[in-house]
């Protein structure tokens, strides 16, 4: 595999990095997943502005402008195997002696990319679907910005695996629903797809925005708005959506099925619809 760091591409053994550096140190950096397909980067206009946005919460200059994003983007997938890849990049804000305060005068961000091969869920799971349970929100109040402290999802989603389960559902102040720990989540009632609005505490999902234009196209009811708890434990289906994940099925929650417990005739809609848009983009350029 072929990484790129701070300007070089070289196989990812030879990759190293101070232990000072503040990714390291505080998780003081940003990041995003770009799924690649038939060697091109998906929406990446859009994740380039949500990396921006990131960035801007962090009050973190960008290092690239963003062509200069795309020609690296470009290089590393050209370097890597696969039509298909899954393309992780992230940005620090670079190694300084051990003091919370932002280096000043600022230092040199650390700039990592690496690409793996797509795991797109298998044939199975969009059949069966998958499990997930719920737990307490108890993030920050920035969820929309992409950092990569990512140690209260590392333990949310930890209960998922611990259940035997793909992903955790949360829940604000016992009351309404944000996002999965890894995902963002709709909900399907009286045939209307739900999806909680984009604010402070979601990640503002790029999967997300595609299902959503992807209803609006197909005429597909559907509502964003502030959905409440008791809407999640009773919904007819729900979904989870993620650039490595794309549409799939919740079919159980905390134990119980969810609906029919089979994924539903909206999942199967938006996931053909979704497929089908992939093909149509990237046939497009
Ligand atoms: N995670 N919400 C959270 C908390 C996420 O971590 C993710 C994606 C999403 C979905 O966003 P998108 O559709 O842009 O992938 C929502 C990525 C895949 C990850 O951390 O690996």
């Amino acid at each position: 595999m072929t990484i790129y760091l701070n300007g070089h591409y070289m196989p990812i053994e030879e990759a190293k990095i101070s232990v000072l550096d503040r990714g390291f140190i505080f998780g003081d950096g940003v990041y995003e997943v770009i799924p690649v397909y038939s060697r091109r980067a998906f929406r990446l206009a859009e994740h380039l502005r949500r990396l921006q946005h990131s960035l801007d919460g962090i009050k973190l200059a960008n290092p690239h402008s963003d062509a200069e994003w795309t020609a690296i983007i470009k290089e590393l997938i050209s370097r890597n195997p696969g039509e298909d890849q899954y393309l992780y990049l992230h940005i620090t804000r670079g190694v300084a002696k051990r003091d919370h305060a932002f280096p000043s005068p600022p230092v040199k961000p650390t700039v990592f990319l690496m690409s793996n091969p797509l795991p797109t869920p298998p044939a199975e799971l969009l059949l069966s679907g998958v499990g997930a349970v719920s737990a307490e929100d108890n993030r920050w109040l920035r969820c929309d910005i992409k950092a990569i402290a990512l140690l209260p999802n590392v333990l949310l989603r930890q209960l998922a695996v611990d259940a035997g389960c793909a992903e955790t559902i949360l829940i604000r102040e016992n009351e309404f629903m944000t996002e999965g720990a890894a995902s963002n989540i709709f909900v399907v009632r009286n045939g209307k797809l739900l999806a909680p609005p984009k604010d402070n505490l979601m990640l503002p999902g790029i999967t997300y925005d595609v299902v959503l234009e992807i209803a609006a196209a197909n005429h597909i009811p559907h509502e964003v708005r502030r959905i409440a708890a008791t809407e999640v434990f009773d919904a007819e289906e729900l979904l989870l959506t993620s650039s490595t994940k794309e549409v799939l099925a919740i079919t159980t929650l905390d134990g119980k099925p969810v609906g029919t417990g089979k994924p539903g005739a909206m999942f199967a809609k938006l996931h053909a619809l979704y497929q089908d848009f992939k093909r149509d983009v990237m046939r497009a350029g």
